[in-house]
């Protein structure tokens, strides 16, 4: 068995970029392990939207992470974060979830428009979680940015809006006013003149609306019949201007299928013609639970971002690993509500969620630290949802800057990319690609789960297909062993290949301000033989291999 330093040696030869003396030490290699990639079964298309991202009026993700204001001397283009744009340029970010989350069933989009001088100062949704060193704007929401700021930060990242309405605490008349104010033609409305007037007179044609978040909570408290008959009054005959508006209703609380079942049957009640009106259904689902079972306690069953043990890293991937049963269960579900498929699955929120406590800015609220742990969980997440492409229209990572599974953290003039933010970027190219069918096999991790003895199988991934280019993502979620895998193109042979691999050898691994290279991307070499690819999954590994087919 090779050595752990023998191991990431060989991993690495030919990364100039990497110093060596940042693995001291490293595990075995693996070689039953199988990638099998069945090129004449081809899935579905990957949408883009599946790439999403998340942004909330919640600690600091829009003032400090995305507002910066225009007089700031940080580098900003009309007072948002230039350095962020411009990553969201390089990863393809294809949509973008705002004003919330929570905050949205409270927020009055009209505070949010018109001169900035008399926009009014509000109490965030999100107040009472604030402590003694959170920023008054993260309290007291001074609607600094609004529709028109979040609409102009769309089109520099050259991503789609997708509004989450508020059901819970504005009629569904000013709801219809928003989409007014965002779609209706130049020279039509007043709403429009006002946008106009803020610089737009070209409409926003914002397609995706969700109808309330979370509506069984924070959205309202209602039942799920209560939310279908609010649906149905929300979204019947809105003016959609030049667009199709698609809209996209609120899922249930985790995996309650008795909400899905509930919400459709009263949805159907009005007769099957209502389906129509319904793009997405969301699921949210949030891994969260590290306990072992101890506890169900929101508070207590939560563990640390950076303090974990084996088991403890095993654990939040477990969790995680529940969305794939999720998607699956309430497909099944809708399906037998509407057989012909015309609504499908946005996983609007998703990501793991530790305890305060490991915040890059005291202060933020919900902000914690992303590791090695939280590249390969969202690795893992974003092959879940390719893999599930003919169910899964979009997905947003929660949240994008300053907040849980943030891609990026930023504070002032500081900013960095997580490890979770390269793994958005090794998985850019699966956009808008086919997925194909593949195999995962490796032997199986024996571990030490709370004093019993657990397995867990290690390897996973996707595959994806844009004409001769083939993307195929793994992660090796094995602590200990890399895997050596000669790949199996059915059907095909590579004429080249290429690897990014994000991996270190601490565990607890993360990018900080001061640290901003801990875990980042390196290529080491693919060796082809017989027209086939050969690699070693390094422990504790993302990586994206490009294969040009021949
Ligand atoms: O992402 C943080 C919060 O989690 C969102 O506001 C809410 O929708 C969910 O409960």
């Amino acid at each position: 068995m090779n050595t752990r330093r023998d191991f990431i040696q060989k991993s690495l030869a030919g990364s100039a970029a990497l110093c060596f003396s940042r693995f001291p030490d490293l595990g075995g290699v693996s070689r039953g392990g199988k990638i099998e990639i069945l090129l004449q079964e081809p899935q579905a298309t990957i949408s883009p939207n599946i790439y999403g991202h998340f942004t909330e009026h919640l600690g600091g993700v829009i003032y400090d992470g995305i507002w910066v204001s225009p007089e700031s001397r940080v580098s900003n283009i009309g007072g948002i974060r230039r350095e962020l744009v411009e990553h969201l340029k390089k990863i393809k970010a294809p949509v973008i979830r705002y004003p919330g989350g929570c905050f949205a069933d409270s927020y009055d989009w009209r505070d949010g428009v018109g001169p900035a001088a008399n926009r009014p100062r509000r109490t965030n949704f999100w107040a009472g979680e604030e402590n003694d060193k959170s920023t008054a704007s993260h309290k007291y929401d001074p609607n600094a940015f609004g529709t028109d700021e979040f609409m102009r930060f769309c089109q520099l990242a050259g991503a789609q809006p997708y509004l989450a309405a508020n059901v819970r605490s504005l009629p569904a008349a000013e709801f219809y006013r928003w989409v007014e104010y965002c779609n209706s033609p130049q020279g039509s409305t007043t709403l429009a003149e006002n946008r106009g007037k803020a610089g737009s007179l070209a409409p926003y044609n914002v397609q995706y609306w969700g109808v309330g978040n979370e509506s069984w909570g924070c959205g309202g408290n209602f039942t799920a019949q209560e939310y279908a008959t609010e649906f149905r009054r929300y979204t019947a005959w809105v003016p959609g201007y030049q667009q199709q508006l698609k809209f996209i209703a609120s899922g249930p609380n985790g995996d309650d299928l008795t909400w899905t079942r509930g919400f459709f049957e009263e949805i159907l009640r009005k007769g099957e013609g209502q389906l129509r009106s319904i793009f997405g259904f969301g699921l949210h689902h949030y891994a969260w639970n590290t306990s072992f079972g101890h506890t169900t306690d929101w508070n207590k069953g939560k563990g640390d971002a950076l303090q974990f043990d084996i088991a403890g890293w095993y654990e939040i991937l477990r969790e995680g690993q529940r969305l794939e049963l999720m998607i699956e269960s309430h497909w099944k579900t809708i399906g037998e509500f509407d057989p012909e498929r015309r609504v499908k699955l946005v996983v609007d929120e998703w990501g793991p969620w530790y305890r305060p406590g490991s915040e890059a800015t005291p202060g933020d609220i919900l902000e914690q630290m992303p590791t090695l742990r939280d590249a390969i969980f969202s690795g893992m997440t974003l092959d879940i949802l390719n893999r599930h492409a003919d169910k899964v229209a979009m997905g947003n990572c929660a949240q994008l800057i300053n907040c849980l599974n943030s891609l990026y953290l930023a504070h002032e003039d500081k900013f960095v990319i997580t490890p979770v933010g390269h793994v958005f970027d090794l998985y850019s190219a699966h956009q808008g690609a086919q997925n194909i069918r593949t195999v995962f096999s490796a032997p199986e991790v024996q571990y030490d789960r709370d004093g019993k003895p657990a397995t867990f199988a290690p390897l996973n991934g996707s595959a994806s297909l844009r004409g001769k280019d083939l993307h195929l993502t793994v992660v090796n979620m094995s602590t200990e062993y890399g895997i050596d895998i000669q790949v199996q193109l059915r059907g095909a042979s590579a004429a080249s290949a290429s690897s990014r691999v994000l991996s270190a050898l601490d565990l607890h691994a993360h990018n900080t301000f001061d640290h901003r290279d801990a875990v980042v991307p390196y290529s080491p070499n693919v060796t082809i033989s017989a027209g086939q690819p050969s690699f070693t999954f390094p422990p504790a590994s993302v990586t994206a291999l490009s294969v040009r087919l021949t």
